[in-house]
């Protein structure tokens, strides 16, 4: 069996699902060629018949891009077959991915069918799609609550209709990991012609099991693997392409591989979460914002002694620049002294003492200790790394039949500055403001709002993260007006650069 296992990323299909997280088809352009840059193998586009909208973005999808084969969903209909091989003309490398559901629920209670019956439509519906493509892909939706005999029958019919590869989906992420590694194992087992396809692991989050369940499959002998960016999709969502990617690479003893640029992976994150406008969870593995952040005293001081002590991914290997350190009262000495380092203090061991007990003093107060806080601890309480630059006006006006326009006041070194500018949004009008006095080149790199509670008075929490000459500044601010928050986390950013 052969050693690579495909990446079939579903993304703008099975994740785009998501309520309000809705693509228009320009942003699923640039989301396509952002996969086809991390090397995915498959990209499934959309299902052609739902609606013209995801016909157009499989149609330009198609002629965007080139490397990857382009794959459109279908139900086991003739006429969804015909639009999905209509939306596909264009592409270079096409799949139809074609399938009905198999478990009882599905025959007996959606379907109001038998098994015979779905055996005669699945064969029907792969022999149709074979007209079109050569590469047809049949999904046994539910497979996960299918008993294994049947799934067999079914995936041995497939096969020898024409089907390239057999999707074996967990629709409702109902498996645990070595039912679902079981399941893949049956079928490698019983269908004689297996041989002659692929067999593909689709599992959902239901219980948080999604990637325990694909890579289970995976070992098992399914080949193919359906992932999301950001483990996004309907409910819990899907497998996260992340997640699956960086186990295969951070245990070679498997024996497994993907041609993933893994070194994309973060920005490709970055860049669904942005266009989906679906925050990452802090915790989230491998690209939440804590994936490399290390608090507690006794992981820093191992972390700065050998990375490899606590981090079992090297962070750049995902595009991230670095693990950070975050100071908090249960940071010891040796994270205290390391970042004070950075910021080109080096004290003694008395004088680290006493600034480490004033340092702990304070923490116990404020959940972090950010570094304007620690040059007023070793007593540089007006350096040019303070807050040198302050808001101190800000007026947006912004509205449904308006252009947003926003005027600010800022003070740097004590001295005020004021700018007007227009922009996209009130928050892209203020931004454009500030950097008319602050003449930094700067990239926005992060920009994340978040509500603590759900009403409309709520508190914003705003995070931003500025590049500038390769080095990353990250600000935050907390407001119930958000424009004002998403300023000063702005500024907070800038103010850090030297
Ligand atoms: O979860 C599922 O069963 C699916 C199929 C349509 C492939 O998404
Ligand atoms: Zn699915």
């Amino acid at each position: 069996m052969s050693d690579k296992v495909y990446v079939f990323d579903t993304t703008l299909r099975d994740g785009e699902q998501v309520p309000g997280c809705q693509l228009n088809t320009l942003e699923k352009i640039e989301v396509a060629k952002q996969l086809e840059a991390l090397g995915v193998d498959v990209i499934e586009a959309g299902f052609p018949i739902s609606s013209p909208g995801d016909f157009k973005s499989v149609v330009e999808i198609s002629k965007a891009v080139h490397e990857p084969i382009i794959c459109a969903l279908t139900r086991a209909v003739e006429k969804d077959i015909e639009v999905a091989a209509d939306a596909l003309k264009y592409a270079r490398r096409k799949r139809i991915h074609t399938g009905i559901g198999t478990s009882f629920y599905h025959i007996t209670h959606k379907l109001k069918s038998n098994q015979e019956e779905i055996i005669e439509r699945a064969i029907a519906a792969v022999k149709y799609a074979r007209n079109f493509v050569d590469d047809v892909e049949f999904y046994c939706e539910d497979a996960g609550r299918t008993e294994n005999e049947y799934l067999a029958r079914v995936v041995e019919a497939v096969i020898k209709a024409g089907a390239t590869v057999v999707n074996i989906p967990d629709t409702t992420g109902y498996c645990l990991p070595y039912e679902y590694g079981e399941k893949i194992k049956y079928l490698v087992d019983h269908v004689k012609n297996v041989d002659r396809a692929i067999l593909s692991t689709h599992c959902h989050n239901d219980l948080g099991m999604a990637t325990a369940n694909s890579i289970s499959g995976i070992m098992n002998g399914a080949r193919q693997v359906e992932v999301t960016i950001n483990g996004i999709g309907e409910r819990a969502g899907n497998t996260s392409l992340e997640e699956v990617v960086m186990t295969l690479r951070t245990r070679p003893n498997m024996g497994l591989i993907t041609g993933i640029n893994t070194q994309m992976i973060y920005e490709t994150s970055r860049m669904v979460s942005t266009f989906m406008r679906m925050p990452v969870q802090p915790n989230k593995a491998i690209v939440g914002r804590n994936a490399f952040a290390h608090s507690s005293g006794i992981h820093q001081d191992g972390v700065l002694k050998n990375r490899e002590n606590y981090e079992i991914i090297d962070p750049q290997d995902v595009g991230i620049r670095e693990s950070s350190i975050v100071l908090t009262a249960r940071s010891g000495r040796a994270a205290l002294k390391h970042r004070l380092e950075v910021l080109g203090f080096t004290l003694t061991v008395e004088d680290l003492n006493d600034v480490y007990d004033k340092f702990i003093e304070l923490a116990d107060k404020k959940k972090e200790i950010k570094d304007e806080d620690l040059f007023v601890l070793v007593g540089v309480e007006q350096s040019e790394h303070a807050r040198r630059i302050q808001l101190k006006h800000l007026q947006v006006i912004c509205g449904s039949s308006t252009q947003p326009v926003a005027s600010v006041v800022i003070s740097v070194d004590g001295e005020e500055y004021s700018a007007t500018s227009a922009g996209n949004g009130p928050v892209d009008a203020a931004f454009n403001a500030v950097k008319q006095i602050i003449r930094k080149t700067v990239t926005l790199e992060e920009f994340l709002i978040q509500a603590i509670t759900r009403g409309s008075d709520d508190i914003g929490k705003v995070h931003v993260q500025l590049e500038n000459k390769g080095t990353l500044y990250y600000g935050f601010s907390a407001n119930t007006d958000i424009v004002t928050a998403s300023v000063e986390a702005f500024i907070d950013a800038l103010s850090k650069i030297g």
